[in-house]
């Protein structure tokens, strides 16, 4: 049986998720395939049940703050204007906030949405943080980020297949945590090669 206060909280995901589908199908796409990948990921590393379900709606609201955002603007094209990126890139702290503003009081799950464009070396953004600045769970929904961004269909780049999108964050070393990206890469080519004969997944 579910326990009160959780389906208290998957209701007010719901709520949120409604926002999210109505303002961008994709956005909406994107949140639940993060969502997926940082629940599998926090069960393949064997965290606690309660951790996988902090993670399970981490992912899904980690860019909620992207319903501020207008809509065409999140579909247009590259190269953005100085202006516009400023715009989007705004979206971890209005997520922060609209969450703080509804009572959300998961400092995990604030700290993921606020916190998910920082990277190691400094140049994320919003608050350029670096190294023992982001936590474990950040780092983790950081890469389940970037890979779904990787791997699903943008306006603005080609999709990658898996494998692809893998070796391009390797390459990334300065910036992702390349211990956790290691276990990541274990967790999705075993996802993979359970669902052969398709190459993404
Ligand atoms: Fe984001
Ligand atoms: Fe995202």
């Amino acid at each position: 049986m579910i326990p009160p206060r959780t389906n208290h909280q998957l209701r007010r995901v719901s709520k949120w998720m409604d926002l999210a589908r109505a303002h961008d199908t994709a956005l909406y796409r994107h949140s639940i395939m993060v969502s997926r990948l940082a629940a599998s990921f926090a069960a393949f590393l064997g965290r606690p049940e309660a951790e996988q379900h902090t993670l399970r709606r981490a992912g899904l609201l980690h860019d909620i703050g992207k319903i501020k955002v207008p809509a065409a603007l999140l579909r247009q094209p590259l190269p953005l204007t100085p202006e516009q990126l400023s715009i989007v890139r705004a979206h971890p702290q209005l997520g922060y906030e609209l969450l703080l503003e509804a009572g959300e009081t998961d400092e995990i799950l604030l700290s993921v949405v606020r916190d998910h464009h920082e990277r190691l070396d400094g140049t994320g953004y919003p608050r350029k943080l670096t190294g023992g600045r982001i936590s474990w769970p950040v780092r983790m929904v950081t890469l389940c980020d970037v890979f779904a961004a990787m791997t699903e269909p943008r306006p603005y780049a080609d999709v990658m297949f898996w494998d692809e999108a893998l070796e391009r964050m390797s390459k990334k070393r300065t910036r992702l945590d390349l211990d956790l990206l290691s276990d990541f890469a274990t967790m999705v080519k075993a996802m993979n090669a359970s669902q052969k004969p398709s190459r993404s997944l």
